[in-house]
């Protein structure tokens, strides 16, 4: 698909399977805004990027997504950098081996993989649906398996912290919450489907330190290069096979139905209500109708 005059933004493109998406993306003509923690890491990522595709009309936006104030600051730069947004793609990602908390007393996975995309996704709607057909990616896992619900009675670990099943707990929440999305979302012309990459050698776990940045190198070796792993994402993104589908999940571009804690409606539900406290959109929306 051709995706000049297309804006497309994405989350976690300075490694791995974000930046194989980006360049792909950007070798297709689209117009993008990159979201990084790190401005020197993003740098690398554009001359990567521009390298193949010199052209690419892309700008870079800083924000560490373990700050909700950060994420508000980037949402309002990216609302007033592009009156359209057409593809959202949340794939900023870790695994951390213990436990830790953001600057909002939030547990970091939580925060970083399930709260950031949802914050940030909610406070872009107006633009993806002035937009539509719109699209929003979800990067989840496979990993949503290990578990078999959400643990609503500690959603922050804090009873028990074991760093597999707090990942696996965090990419179940980006299944349900694409559910929810893609139900309130309906006829409105913007879709959302989360994705599981497969096993790939990228920077994930990498943050843990030396031993765990050499075990996953080993490990890597038997695992799909990122330009593989972002191909679902891709796919997902950009197929006009799947025009119009939503709330579903994919993996090694096909639809897939995914375990039965991530089919959970009311779960869903749950989880959209407490993400909506912990992020003040709550307050947001019941200021907004007043
Ligand atoms: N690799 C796999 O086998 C696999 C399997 C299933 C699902 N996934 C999912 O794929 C997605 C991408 O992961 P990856 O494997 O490509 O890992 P990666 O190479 O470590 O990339 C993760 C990206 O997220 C960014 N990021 C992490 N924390 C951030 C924060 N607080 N603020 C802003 N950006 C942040 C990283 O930025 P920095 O460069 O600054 O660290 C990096 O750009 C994740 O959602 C992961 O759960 C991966």
């Amino acid at each position: 698909m051709d995706l000049k005059g297309k804006t497309c933004v994405v989350t976690g493109a300075t490694s791995g399977i974000g930046e194989a998406t980006a360049r792909n993306l950007a070798s297709r003509g689209a117009t993008l805004g990159l979201v990084c923690r790190d401005l020197a890491k993003g740098e690398r990522t554009v001359e990567c990027i521009r390298a193949q595709t010199p052209e690419a009309p892309l700008r870079l936006f800083r924000a560490d997504l373990e700050s909700q104030a950060d994420i508000r600051r980037v949402a309002g730069e990216l609302a007033e950098a592009y009156p359209q947004i057409h593809l959202l793609v949340n794939n900023a990602g870790i695994v951390n081996l213990s436990y830790s908390e953001t600057v909002d007393g939030i547990e970091t996975t939580f925060a970083v993989n399930h709260l950031a995309y949802f914050l940030l996704t909610n406070l872009l709607l107006d633009r993806l649906r002035g937009s539509a057909p719109a699209r929003i990616v979800n990067v989840a896992s496979d990993a949503h398996k290990f578990v078999r619900g959400m643990n609503f009675d500690d959603l922050g670990h804090k009873q028990k912290y074991a760093s597999m099943r707090v990942y696996g707990h965090s990419k179940l929440a980006n299944i349900l919450f694409t559910r929810e999305l893609a139900r309130r979302l309906d006829a409105s012309g913007v879709t959302v489907n989360a994705v599981h990459p497969g096993a790939v050698a990228t920077g994930l776990a990498g943050n843990n330190g030396a031993w765990a940045k050499a075990v996953m190198k080993v490990v890597g070796l038997f695992f799909k290069s990122p330009d593989k792993g972002a191909a679902t994402s891709l796919f997902v993104a950009t197929s006009p096979e799947i025009e119009g589908l939503s709330g579903r999940y994919f993996a090694n571009c096909k639809e897939r139905t995914p375990g039965a804690a991530a089919r959970d409606d009311v779960a869903a539900a749950r989880l959209w209500a407490i993400s909506e406290e912990l992020t003040g959109l709550a307050t947001t929306s019941a200021s907004a109708g007043s």
